[in-house]
């Protein structure tokens, strides 16, 4: 009898999808044989521990390069081959590993191969895969090939197959910051850093850092002259970034203070009319700030006053109608300001618009459901999506404000109830939004055009209480939080 090596042969296909980038491997396995690298014109190889052949096959669907993978059953280790030279004879039997190496046209020599090893087998050829833009689902189908060695004509087939869904991670961790923080202010600066301020970690902080999008990281800046938490940032026409009110710890707050991003430097301004944590600020068409309500220490504000930045002054305005905390602001197509919900001993679904150049406050419709702490984005359609928030429970339901009917309107909820979340408008229209109280990692899309939320691969970390910002290119970056109500985070990532 001939001594030929005898190979269980399977034909796997693996496929995943990231973004646009379709990657399919087409490989074929061998048990009990090891690809060596031996030839000196031999590629590099990177060596891994991972849990088992899945991981390592999912590893070499990562790596683009890679072309061959060997795993050692017994110490787990996992072996990727950037390409295959033309060295089949470096394939030995070798009890434990498993090799995996591609067939395709670059590469293939399965006809080489077959004829190097007099290969008895037959194919029996099966694949499936499914993708979509955030899942790919990968399917191995196994099929045993046909036994038809030259000594026997016995034949015997089985096929199995086994389905995962391998997550896409779509996002991805990027710098740390110097400080653990929830409760801070994220502001991109027109030099397109990103400038965080203040927040809570155990204490207080007045520590400010940037982060620079072409190193991906952060760097301290010249620290805020005061500790602030429920603070609020905005960017000003002229690039200063306002910083307005907050908590110190003790008292809530009336000094303002203005970041300079040329000098990287604070300077005080004007003091705010009465003193106000979570609060809201909104620049208005006019160049000013407008701020609203938050908590005093003594009670709920209905107060609203406008910012100057040319004269470093603030000015008190016709007060909102109802005392709101952690209410909802946004500048409509108009240049009128809508504020919805909020608390003040009771949930609020009521809402008001902010006329600018009348300088008074008019009730709007209420919202279909009271909440505080919800986020609020404006469309490009120029409707208002409100989402989540606290009413009591975490709430998962969305709604549109249309500015032209004065009306709300449900829309999808969320997949997720969220408080303490947070949302963006992302290039594309859709909007982004992401964690939320408590332990929430989740990440999930609004589409206007259908009203639906999807999910989208989970954050690196759970958070809630972080900020969100939208890089210059479209990138969006998460920066700190708290993942549940006593780990505050530092880490960052990108989507
Ligand atoms: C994407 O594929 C996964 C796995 O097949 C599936 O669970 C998910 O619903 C799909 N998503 C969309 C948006 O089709
Ligand atoms: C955008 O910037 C981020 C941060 O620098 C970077 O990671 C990402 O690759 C950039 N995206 C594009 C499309 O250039
Ligand atoms: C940045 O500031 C923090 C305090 O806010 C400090 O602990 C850290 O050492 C500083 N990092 C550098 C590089 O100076
Ligand atoms: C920033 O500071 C520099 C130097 O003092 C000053 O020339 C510049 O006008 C400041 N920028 C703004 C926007 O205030
Ligand atoms: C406007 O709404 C407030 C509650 O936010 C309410 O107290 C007030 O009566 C309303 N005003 C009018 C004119 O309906
Ligand atoms: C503001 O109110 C005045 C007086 O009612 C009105 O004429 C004007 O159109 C309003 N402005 C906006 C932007 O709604
Ligand atoms: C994604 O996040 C949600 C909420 O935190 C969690 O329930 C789920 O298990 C996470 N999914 C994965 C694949 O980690
Ligand atoms: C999207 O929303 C529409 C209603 O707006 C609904 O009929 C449809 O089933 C939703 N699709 C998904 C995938 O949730
Ligand atoms: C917060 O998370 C840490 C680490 O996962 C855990 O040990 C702790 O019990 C959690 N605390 C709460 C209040 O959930």
């Amino acid at each position: 009898m001939r001594n030929i090596i005898v190979f269980f042969m399977f034909i796997i296909i693996i496929t995943q999808s990231i973004s646009q980038d379709t990657r399919t491997l087409l490989l074929t396995k061998f048990n009990n044989v090891q690809y060596q690298c031996t030839d000196p014109g031999c590629s590099s190889s990177t060596t891994m521990l991972v849990s088992n052949l899945r991981a390592c096959e999912i590893a070499c669907l990562l790596n683009t390069d890679c072309r061959t993978l060997t795993f050692d059953q017994s110490n787990n280790q996992c072996e990727l081959f950037t390409d295959i030279p033309s060295q089949y004879g470096s394939l030995i039997s070798q009890a434990d590993f498993i090799t995996l190496t591609a067939i395709d046209n670059k590469n293939l020599l399965a006809c080489k191969y077959h004829q190097h090893y007099s290969f008895p087998f037959s194919l029996v050829l099966a694949v499936t895969t499914a993708i979509n833009g955030t899942t790919a689902s990968m399917t191995t189908t196994l099929s045993l090939l046909t036994k038809t060695s030259s000594t026997t004509s016995s034949s015997s087939s089985t096929t199995s197959s086994t389905t995962t869904a391998v997550a896409i991670r779509v996002w991805s961790a990027t710098g740390s910051m110097s400080n653990k923080r929830n409760y801070h202010t994220a502001s991109v600066l027109t030099n397109g850093k990103v400038l965080v301020t203040g927040g809570f970690n155990t204490a207080v902080l007045n520590s400010a850092e940037l982060y620079d999008p072409s190193t991906a990281i952060w760097t301290n800046t010249t620290a805020m002259s005061t500790l602030r938490k429920f603070h609020i940032a905005t960017i000003l026409t002229n690039g200063n970034v306002l910083i307005s009110g907050g908590n110190d710890g003790t008292n809530f707050l009336a000094s303002a203070e203005l970041y300079n991003s040329s000098t990287g430097t604070w300077t005080t301004t004007g003091n705010m009319e009465i003193v106000r944590g979570a609060h809201i600020a909104v620049l208005l068409t006019n160049g000013k700030v407008l701020v609203s309500g938050g908590d005093s220490g003594s009670g709920y504000l209905n107060n609203a006053a406008l910012y100057d930045p040319s004269t470093s002054t603030w000015t008190a305005v016709s007060s909102m109608n109802g005392k709101r905390v952690s209410h909802v602001a946004c500048i409509l197509v108009n240049g009128n300001v809508l504020v919805a919900g909020g608390y003040n001993g009771i949930y609020l679904a009521t809402a008001e618009i902010y006329n600018f150049s009348t300088n008074t406050w008019t009730n709007t419709t209420s919202m279909n459901y009271a909440r505080q702490m919800s986020t609020i984005s404006v469309l490009s359609n120029g409707k208002i999506l409100v989402a989540g928030g606290d009413h009591g429970v975490s709430l998962n339901v969305a709604e549109l404000y249309d500015p032209s009917s004065s009306t709300w309107t449900v829309t999808g909820s969320m997949n997720y109830a969220r408080t303490g979340h947070a949302a963006i408008i992302l290039a594309n229209g859709k909007v982004l939004v992401t964690g939320g109280y408590n332990g929430n990692s989740a990440a999930e899309l609004y589409d206007p055009l259908t009203g639906n939320w999807t999910m989208i691969g989970n954050m690196t970390a759970s958070r809630s209480y972080h900020t969100i910002s939208k890089l210059t290119n479209g990138t969006i970056l998460v920066a700190g939080g708290v993942r549940n109500s006593t780990m505050y985070l530092k880490s960052a990532e990108l989507y």
